[in-house]
């Protein structure tokens, strides 16, 4: 160790620092839920997110009806880093550095004002980043006058209200109306954002507050990840892990198949990334979700698994175990939970699996399919089945040598089944792949086929309309296919 001769306090500099901190990654999303975290610690029921985008200066305004500040409260709330990061925190405190509230802001816009009311005083505080920079010191603007404070008509006789204007990041300064046309969109992303992190608290789960949070008087709808209210989603039994002397409570998930839900809901919950992207974990801190849609790294995002998602409910004891950054936007699982983690993930993925890999078995339930789905040494593989009832017709009407041709041809087609392009499409958009079509004479004469052969292979008449339900061509024809039987029905009547 060197001899130290002096010990000198180099303090920042206000004016340089202010700024690098608004470069910390947030977006207005990211932002907009860490005020919002504010509101809802201050026990408020209502938030309010007031977006002016008309006026000649963008702005926007954050009001709840939460327990206020004194004026003291209000200088410590405003200080760069109030709390420090390992003071233990009151339960359901969504905070975590002392710095949301700051650098949120800061990340957007270059003036925040916060007014607060509190026993019937009224206290407001500014940070004026033009002001920062002249005077290069830390010094905050101070009044109780309200005179001219944007939308400070909403705040009620208790609560805050948080302002921000200049806003030179959410609104892009190109001189034209594209970037308020842009700003608008961001506000409404960033509304689906809030819908999907604050949840639990907008459905009023139980053991929590119901709030309800408004963007120009519209209300946000709770979106729930896991589609839990569907009967298709299947729910698995919640594991509890304690680390640090806190629980973690983990339970799986996995989303009803396109086939079940309606085409609005199949897009509604693969959200804009998709299912691909949507799966993994959802990391919950006082039930309010912090990261989601990615396997820590443990797994990768696969398509067999991606109706996959796993909730994680972690306290607020843990940030520091679990690395929980600055804008709540990103965490890493202490070293127990990822090991437990692990070892679920080769069963979670299960009935997610399942319910992909049913659709090629079900196939062995109809007897003589189309085609075939055989595991040979450790592979699937596809192909047409010869004994097929209509296959099997035609081949029988064929002379010896046209046989042989015949079944090297169905050899040809099975080997050239475009499978990476049917994988593909069926990824990204399952809904939208269905078989050829099938001509009418074409389906009344392969109906005729299919149910000789099956009275062949000893299927009995009365089992003929299930299996034929169940069998293409006739399953995604299923209505011409229920007339044509009618019909034959009604001939044989006669
Ligand atoms: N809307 C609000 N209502 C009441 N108190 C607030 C509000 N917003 C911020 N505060 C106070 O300011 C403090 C600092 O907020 P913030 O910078 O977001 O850090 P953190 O949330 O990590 O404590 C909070 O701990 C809280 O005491
Ligand atoms: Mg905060």
């Amino acid at each position: 160790m060197p001899t130290v001769h002096e010990s000198v306090d180099t303090p920042p500099k206000a004016s340089i620092l202010i700024e690098s901190m608004r470069d910390i990654g947030y977006s207005l999303e990211t932002a907009l839920a860490d005020v919002v975290d504010n509101s809802i610690t201050a026990k408020a029921t209502n938030v309010h997110i007031h977006v002016d985008a008309i006026g000649s200066e963008a702005r926007i305004g954050i009001v709840d009806d939460g327990k206020g500040m004194s004026r003291a409260d209000l200088l410590d709330a405003m200080r760069l880093g109030s709390r420090h990061p390992h003071e233990p925190r009151a339960v359901h405190d969504l905070g975590r550095f002392g710095l949301g509230l700051k650098t949120a802001s800061f990340s957007q816009c270059r003036r925040l004002t916060v007014v607060t009311r509190k026993d019937g005083i009224t206290s407001v505080a500014i940070w004026d980043l033009e002001h920062v920079a002249k005077t290069d010191t830390w010094s905050l603007l101070v009044t109780d006058d309200e005179v001219e404070i944007p939308f400070i008509e909403y705040l009620g006789a208790e609560g805050s209200l948080v302002v921000w204007e200049r806003l030179d990041r959410a609104v892009e300064q190109d001189g034209t109306d594209m970037g308020r046309k842009h700003f608008i969109r961001r506000v409404d992303d960033a509304g689906r954002h809030l819908e999907l992190v604050f949840h639990r608290y907008l459905s009023g789960e139980s053991g929590i507050r119901r709030i309800s949070i408004l963007i120009n008087s519209v209300p946000l709808r709770p979106f729930d990840p896991f589609h839990s209210s569907h009967p298709a989603t299947i729910a698995g039994q919640t594991e509890v892990v304690r680390v640090g002397g806190h629980d973690v409570a983990i339970t799986a998930f996995t989303l009803p198949h396109h086939r079940n839900v309606s085409a609005l809901d199949w897009e509604r919950f693969g959200g804009p990334a998709g299912y691909l992207k949507n799966q993994g974990f959802y990391l919950y801190r006082e039930k309010r979700l912090i990261i989601h849609g990615t396997w820590f790294g443990l797994a990768r995002q696969m398509e067999l698994t991606k109706l996959t998602r796993v909730r994680i409910d972690m306290p607020n004891g843990l940030d520091s175990m679990w690395h929980v950054d600055v804008k709540k936007a990103s965490a890493r699982p202490p070293l127990q939970v990822r090991e437990r983690l692990q070892r679920l993930i080769t069963t979670i993925g299960a009935p997610s699996r399942r319910i992909y890999t049913q659709r090629g078995q079900k196939m062995h339930g109809v007897p003589l399919p189309m085609w075939e789905r055989v595991q040979e040494n450790n592979a699937i593989v596809y192909r047409l089945n010869s004994e097929n009832p209509i296959l099997l017709a035609f081949q029988r009407e064929l002379p010896q040598d046209l046989k042989v041709e015949f079944a090297r041809m169905l050899q040809a087609v099975s080997a050239a089944l475009p499978m990476d392009a049917l994988f593909a499409d069926l990824a990204n958009s399952p809904e939208s792949v269905r078989g050829a079509e099938v001509a009418d004479d074409s389906l009344k004469s392969m109906l005729g086929i299919t149910i000789a052969g099956l009275l062949m292979a000893g299927v009995g008449p009365g089992m003929i309309p299930d299996t034929l339900r169940v069998t293409e061509p006739f399953r995604s024809n299923w209505d011409r296919t229920e007339t044509l039987l009618e019909q034959t029905g009604r001939i044989k009547d006669e």
